[in-house]
């Protein structure tokens, strides 16, 4: 399979104790990391040979190519 890991997505914590938490690429899924975030704060990451996914909890911005989300709180 062919993976382009060029593109980065920013996630901007809104609150206290965002959790950017990433998840295993392949068979299995599981978190191998989390990030906390307090307000403010801005992480800066992609998608890696590691990382398929990415699940935020808590309130936050996230800047893709796609767009820009926010979570709901
Ligand atoms: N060591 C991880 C990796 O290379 C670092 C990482 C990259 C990460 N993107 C992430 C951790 C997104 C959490 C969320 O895959």
């Amino acid at each position: 399979m062919e993976t382009n890991h060029n593109d980065y997505f920013i996630v901007k914590a809104m609150d206290n104790g965002v959790q950017v938490i990433g998840l295993t690429r392949g068979q299995d899924t599981r978190f191998h990391h989390t990030e906390k975030l307090d307000k403010g704060e801005v992480m800066i990451a992609q998608f890696t040979d590691h990382t398929s996914a990415v699940k935020i909890r808590g309130k936050a911005k996230i800047m893709t190519k796609y767009g820009v989300i926010d979570t709901e709180e």
